[in-house]
């Protein structure tokens, strides 16, 4: 039988520690739905110790997902790893995940303590979880900076201590693929109760190495890996989810490794993380970017169209991407039945609501563009997904502008109470206008510090998707929208972004218009 390496999947804790990401609870909880869906194996669904809404949003995750295991992390003292069993403890299988730094650079200077007491911390605060909990996780920090002597004994003790799974964390991604490969074989080496324990990798990005050197690790024996999907995480990211699959998917012949990933919903949960975080992905990015199978030069086209193998490793549709290149899916004439079946093909299973406001929006956009494929019904679902989460509602927004024109927006807003409120305002273009009228109605102060339009698909006729990023209260959120007009898609984005900041502030206002 072939060998299984588990995916742990820490989207939800080091993904959003990726800069200017903040994701609200019912982000999370998409998101992790969407990972449960994929077949990860274990979700690291946040940080409990860290704020009462990490906490909660991974009490939540672990009360309502049942297919993957629900870790939660903590440092390693009493109530972190207290706080951290009381999230994960409804879950059907809760992990503990307890890390500490192991490099000298860490203990002196973070730390500031001594090797034993930190032994004893590892030793002790491991103990204390795997008295809550049979599936225990340790990782020390920095282990790839640090005295090899002194980690392999933090292991053994922290083995003999309960720990059942040891992460090796390259943690500012410093490795390179050979030498990694050879750490993992000497803790199997020296680390005596090794056996005991699964070993796991979670490698970052820095070197642009965190793929690499986490299949060398698999390689050298470890059956874990630690992905973001995207690849996202603090600076340059984790190892991505989606590239650590495929590669071990493509080249079972090498690695004699498989996972349990459907990778058909790597496509779709790519762009969900896109979406939520306001983190684009890449056009070269491999498995998910724009370009992934796109080909350019002649040679190409012409090997691929007589043999899609020629110049292809992969095969698109088996990481779920949709079809695109002006395949015309549906139509002006096209029936709910039909929009609702193809919807179902892409993976997206709305409720009869949810279906009625999309059909909407498809027979609007039918109107105005000639044609329409999965891609302009991806952005349709994720703009009725969101218009369906908002406390205040978009009802309409009119620009005058030109170059001979002061702009000028009037927008109209329906309010979580049901009252309808107007206004308007100068700007120094039409997307400033309207953003400035937004301001006058719903007064939330934010500041935009991202504005980015790109099209849908190709064509004049294409939508606009505007993604946004606004700072408030201390916190960035994002926002998105999609329409033919991207100043109404600018203004959806806005809405989106500011609905998204007021829900976290006080989540019984998201109930409202729910
Ligand atoms: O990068 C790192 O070391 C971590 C640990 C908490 C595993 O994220
Ligand atoms: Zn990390």
């Amino acid at each position: 039988m072939v060998d299984k390496v588990l995916i742990f999947d820490t989207t939800l804790r080091d993904g959003e520690q990726s800069p200017g990401v903040a994701l609200t609870a019912a982000d999370k909880m998409e998101i992790a739905r969407q990972l449960e869906k994929l077949g990860v194996d274990i979700i690291e669904a946040g940080f409990p110790r860290t704020s009462p809404g990490d906490f909660s949003a991974v009490e939540a995750i672990a009360k309502e997902i049942k297919n993957s295991q629900i870790a939660g992390l903590a440092h390693a003292n009493p109530e972190a790893v207290d706080a951290c069993w009381d999230a994960v403890k409804v879950g059907v299988a809760p992990r503990i995940h307890v890390f500490l730094s192991s490099s000298d650079i860490h203990i002196m200077h973070q730390l500031a303590k001594d090797k034993e007491t930190v032994l004893e911390m590892a030793r002790t605060m491991v103990a204390r979880a795997a008295g809550y909990c049979s599936d225990v996780e340790f990782s020390p920090m920095d282990a790839t900076r640090s005295d090899r002597q002194f980690v392999y004994w933090m292991l053994e003790q922290t083995i003999a201590a309960g720990a059942t799974t040891i992460n090796i964390p390259d943690t500012v991604g410093y490795t390179v693929p050979e030498e990694f490969y050879q750490f993992i074989i000497d803790i199997k080496n020296n680390v005596p109760n090794i056996d005991k324990a699964r070993i796991s990798v979670h490698c970052h990005n820095d070197l642009g190495l965190a793929v690499a050197n986490s299949l060398s690790a698999v390689k050298a024996g470890a059956r874990q890996i630690e992905t973001c999907i995207n690849g996202i995480g603090e600076r340059a990211g984790n190892a991505a989810l989606e590239e650590v699959a495929m590669a071990i998917k493509t080249r079972r012949d090498y690695l004699g490794v498989e996972t349990n990933i459907k990778t058909e919903e790597l496509y779709r949960t790519s762009r969900m993380v896109a979406n939520l975080t306001g983190m684009s992905v890449q056009s070269n990015k491999a498995i998910v970017g724009h370009n992934a199978f796109r080909h350019q030069s002649g040679i190409h086209q012409d090997g691929v169209l007589k043999m899609r193998e020629t110049y292809e490793i992969m095969n698109a549709q088996d990481i779920g991407w949709p079809t695109s290149g002006g395949e015309i899916v549906l139509g002006k004439v096209s029936g709910r039945h039909g929009f609702k079946s193809r919807l179902e093909e892409m993976g997206y299973f709305l409720s009869e609501e949810e279906l009625s406001r999309a059909f909407m929006a498809f027979k609007e956009l039918a109107d105005k563009k000639a044609e329409i494929d999965d891609r302009d019904l991806e952005a349709i679902v994720a703009d009725k997904l969101r218009t369906a989460q908002e406390v205040y509602h978009l009802d309409f927004v009119q620009v005058q502008c030109g170059d001979h024109a002061a702009p000028t927006a009037t927008v109209r807003v329906i309010a979580p109470d049901g009252s309808i409120r107007a206004d308007a305002a100068l700007g120094t273009g039409p997307v400033d206008a309207v953003y400035k009228a937004i301001n006058r109605i719903i007064q939330v102060e934010n500041e935009l510090t991202e504005y980015h339009v790109k099209s849908v698909t190709e064509g004049i006729d294409a939508q606009g998707e505007v993604t946004i990023r606004v700072e408030g209260g201390g916190r960035s959120y994002t926002g998105r929208g999609a329409d033919t007009d991207i100043i109404v898609a600018s203004a959806k984005a806005y809405m989106n972004a500011l609905n998204r900041m007021i829900s976290a502030e006080n989540p019984q206002d998201a109930e409202v218009r729910v």
